[in-house]
């Protein structure tokens, strides 16, 4: 860290010169894929280029930095990169000092980094995941350098502590708990890109919760691949119902989240520490994939339709308000009709709050790319839309229940579309959108509940 220490200087001062003839601040744009992981690294990118003196621009004409911070979960995903990369070109043109950076998940795939060494010359700087902390080096050398930078590294290394963080929200704050994944579930790319888990220690977690409760945050959400085996590598007895329990002694926190949760991790103590604990909300995302048994093991998520029942019902009986989100994947290799009759019929038995959707889409490398039997795209899309109509009216069903109930909710900003309309979220996570004044931004009210959507609720405060 001392070393990025020294370019971050480096660059600060050839940045402070620059400002003192241009009058003008170093600006750089930065646009973020995927999942909250990456959003968090984002964060991370924009608490070193602050320390550097850039400035955020939301305006790629005109800035002096473009950064693209990648995921290749889906196919689209990556698509979608390609298709911003492409038009840069014509600025890069225009302004030669312009450095183009490219990173993130994608940047860990071999293949991907040729295509953009070859197909478009004017990005300036790749790098992977796991070198993230060197980005003020690996800036500083783009800067001075005609060719592409390249440095993606097939090892995940140490984690790198203590990195400056912007974070974009002033009332929630992610805290990554762990990262990558050991569990390799068949379609998935995630392990590849992202290393072997790897658990932060309980103290600096901690001490992360608790300067952030001082800077005023109010929720926070605990981050990794699948939280359930947070300190298993650590291998002292530590566990993550012992990390919830900790966190939950933490003064100024109101509000404790976290993502995301396996099947075949998720402890009775768990499911207690979110019970006992106040401040963890009763809220739990528990991607079940797939309905039948059969799929499921092609997809080696070791457990069963029945096993997810169970735990389902567990949970329920245990916290009877939680509100159970999920995802899914329609269109696996090989599922039939009665397979994805399966995962309509888990849908009806556990009934989900939410279910995000996916249409299967086939990632190089992984086994299930190898799987024979990949199903036609107009047969995956029918499912999904069978799929998405069954959750709709389930969603809808549940949220009516609310209709007429006084609901906590922790308020988080102005509506994007009516300013003078205030949203949050309830304890399971429901969004709630309500009339009120800015001066309730990160208070928690309580909101008679008027109305019912799909997606959400509205109502007005009351004392
Ligand atoms: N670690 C988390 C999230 C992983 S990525 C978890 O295990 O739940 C988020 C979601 O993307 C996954 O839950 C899965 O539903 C979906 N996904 C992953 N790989 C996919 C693929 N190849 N095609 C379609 N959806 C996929
Ligand atoms: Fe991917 Fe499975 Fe790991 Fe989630 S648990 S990141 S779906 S391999
Ligand atoms: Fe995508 Fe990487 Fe997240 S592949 S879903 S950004 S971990």
């Amino acid at each position: 860290m001392a070393r990025q220490q020294q370019f971050i200087d480096e660059i600060k001062e050839l940045n402070y010169q620059r400002e003192i003839m241009t009058a003008k601040k170093k600006l750089y744009y930065l646009a973020t894929f995927g999942c909250q992981m990456n959003e968090h690294d984002s964060e991370k990118l924009a608490g070193m280029l602050a320390e550097m003196g850039y400035a955020e621009t939301d305006n790629m004409n005109g800035s002096d930095l473009i950064i693209y911070n990648t995921c290749c979960v889906r196919e689209n995903a990556e698509l979608k990169v390609y298709g911003h990369l492409g038009p840069l070109k014509h600025l890069k043109k225009e302004n030669p000092d312009l450095v183009i950076a490219v990173c993130g998940c994608m940047m860990q795939q071999p293949e991907v980094v040729e295509h953009i060494k070859k197909t478009y010359r004017h990005v300036d700087l790749i790098f992977g995941t796991h070198n993230l902390y060197k980005f003020p080096e690996l800036l500083y050398n783009a800067m001075g350098s005609q060719s592409t930078v390249i440095d993606v590294w097939d090892c995940e290394g140490q984690i790198a502590e203590n990195v400056a963080i912007v974070r974009k929200d002033g009332v929630k704050a992610w805290v990554t708990v762990m990262y990558g994944c050991n569990n390799f579930c068949s379609y998935c790319i995630v392990p590849y890109v992202r290393g072997r888990e790897r658990s932060r220690t309980m103290d600096n977690i901690l001490e992360e919760v608790r300067m952030l409760g001082c800077q005023g945050f109010k929720e926070i959400t605990l981050l990794g691949q699948n939280v359930n085996s947070y300190g298993k590598d650590i291998g002292d007895g530590t566990s993550f119902a012992g990390l919830i329990r900790e966190v939950n002694k933490v003064p100024e926190i109101e509000r404790i989240r976290f993502t995301t949760s396996h099947p075949k991790d998720l402890s009775d103590e768990l499911i207690y520490a979110i019970r006992d604990c106040e401040k963890v909300c009763e809220h739990l995302h528990l991607p079940f994939q797939a309905g039948s048994t059969r799929i499921l093991k092609m997809m080696n998520r070791k457990y069963t339709k029945e096993d997810y029942i169970n735990l389902a019902s567990k949970i329920k009986e245990n916290i009877p308000d939680i509100t159970l989100t999920t995802d899914i994947i329609v269109g696996f290799p090989g599922e039939t009709e009665e397979d994805f009759l399966d995962t309509l019929d888990i849908l009806e038995k556990v009934r989900f709050d939410n279910a995000f959707t996916f249409l299967y889409s086939k990632r190089t490398g992984t086994p299930a790319a190898k799987m024979e039997q990949q199903v036609p795209e107009e047969v995956k899309k029918d499912r999904f839309q069978r799929l998405l109509a069954t959750q709709n009216r389930i969603s809808k069903e549940l949220n009516d229940m609310f209709l007429g109930k006084v609901v906590e909710v922790l308020v988080e900003g102005v509506s994007k579309t009516n300013d003078e309309i205030l949203t949050g979220r309830t304890r399971g996570n429901k969004v709630v959108n309500f009339k009120g004044d800015s001066t309730l931004i990160g208070q928690l009210v309580n909101v008679k509940i008027d109305t019912v959507k799909t997606w959400s609720l509205e109502g007005n405060v009351v004392k």
